[in-house]
């Protein structure tokens, strides 16, 4: 009797976390805002038009990502590896810092579905 009610708490948490788990990571813009404002805001700003409080201060200037014209030339892999790896990986400048080792995979696809809603547009 022990045993069994043992078994049924054990598939009750088993079910439990295999519903709740995906649902978080699940990447969202939502999710990329929120990152965005945090992190990313400070060079780019909070609207994403490259006015952060420390653009001033950086030459290249941080890229305007609401400028559908430029983002519409990346594709959503361009976005992920120049995040992920920084402006040095890609041929651009380091002031864009690699983002790598900070987020998840879920959290840096997050961040491009925000960046195509800051330039309302898609990739090549
Ligand atoms: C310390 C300032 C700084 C921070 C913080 C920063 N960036 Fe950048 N970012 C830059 C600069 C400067 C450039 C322009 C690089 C160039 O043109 O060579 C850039 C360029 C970019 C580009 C455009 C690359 C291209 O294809 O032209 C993307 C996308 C980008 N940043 C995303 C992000 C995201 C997302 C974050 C937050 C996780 C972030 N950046 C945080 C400074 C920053």
């Amino acid at each position: 009797m022990k045993n069994t009610v043992i078994f049924f708490a054990a598939v009750v948490f088993t079910a439990m976390c295999a519903l709740y788990a995906p649902a978080k990571e699940k990447p969202s813009p939502a999710a990329g805002e929120k990152l965005y404002r945090r992190y990313c805001s400070p060079c780019h700003g909070d609207r994403g038009d490259g006015r952060g409080f420390n653009a001033e201060n950086l030459d290249p200037r941080p890229a305007n990502h609401t400028d559908a014209e430029m983002m519409s030339r990346r594709t959503d892999r361009d976005l992920y590896d120049v995040i992920y790896g920084g402006g040095r990986s890609v041929g651009k400048s380091t002031l864009m810092p690699p983002w790598g080792r900070n987020f998840s995979r879920q959290e840096i696809e997050s961040l491009v579905l925000y960046l195509r809603t800051l330039c309302g547009c898609r990739g090549l």
